[in-house]
């Protein structure tokens, strides 16, 4: 039997996975990339959960974000990251709009965890350079992004404890679909 008419026949349709079974049996697999390292996969797999509970040791204040800012994100998303002009969803402003007719959806207003701008900014910046930034830097940077929108005190210094501690504003603007059934 085909791997494709197994019980897993509907994920694997939604991956794409049975697209290879269209093309004629002469047709050679394409030779793309190879299967990755225990190493590189550690180093890539590095989410954190909602509740932060594997965010790394580090630290930092939005005073030393607002250093880091300068030098590695303000080429892109603009001088203090509220810009509206670099093309980007601003860093920076929109708390409060959501319920508005112009709703502005940034990391502020709309994401509902704080430590979720830390895991992203973390394995996704700066843009041209992911994964190079030291725990420390991120913390800050979040401390700066979250101090810009309002959201926390610039004298709180953000740490694997105070930031899972943030509450954002959109905290309970989302819900789980389970939560419709009921
Ligand atoms: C070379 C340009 C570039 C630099 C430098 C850069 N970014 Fe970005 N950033 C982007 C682009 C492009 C996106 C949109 C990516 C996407 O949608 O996939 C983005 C998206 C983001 C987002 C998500 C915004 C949202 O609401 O979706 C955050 C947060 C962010 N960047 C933070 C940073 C921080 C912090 C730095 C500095 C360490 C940084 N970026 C440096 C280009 C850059």
């Amino acid at each position: 039997m085909s791997a494709c008419r197994s019980a897993f026949a509907a994920a694997l349709l939604l991956a794409g996975g049975c697209a290879m079974e269209a093309k004629p049996a002469s047709s050679p697999a394409p030779k793309l990339g190879q299967a990755m390292t225990q190493a590189e996969l550690a180093f890539w797999d590095t989410s954190i959960p909602i509740d932060g509970s594997n965010l790394p040791v580090g630290s930092g204040s939005s005073a030393q974000g607002a250093i880091v800012y300068a030098q590695k994100c303000a080429a892109c998303h603009g001088k203090t990251g509220a810009e509206t002009d670099t093309r980007l969803t601003p860093l920076i402003g929109g708390v409060g709009s959501l319920a508005t007719k112009q709703p502005v959806r940034t990391l502020g207003s709309y994401w509902p965890h704080a430590v979720i701008v830390f895991d992203y900014v973390r394995r996704a910046m700066p843009y041209n350079a992911p994964k190079s930034l030291s725990d420390d830097e991120v913390y800050a940077l979040t401390a700066y992004l979250l101090r810009g929108n309002g959201i926390i005190d610039e004298t709180l210094v953000l740490d694997r404890t105070t930031l899972p501690a943030v509450k954002m504003p959109n905290r309970d603007g989302f819900m789980m679909a389970s939560d419709n059934a009921k």
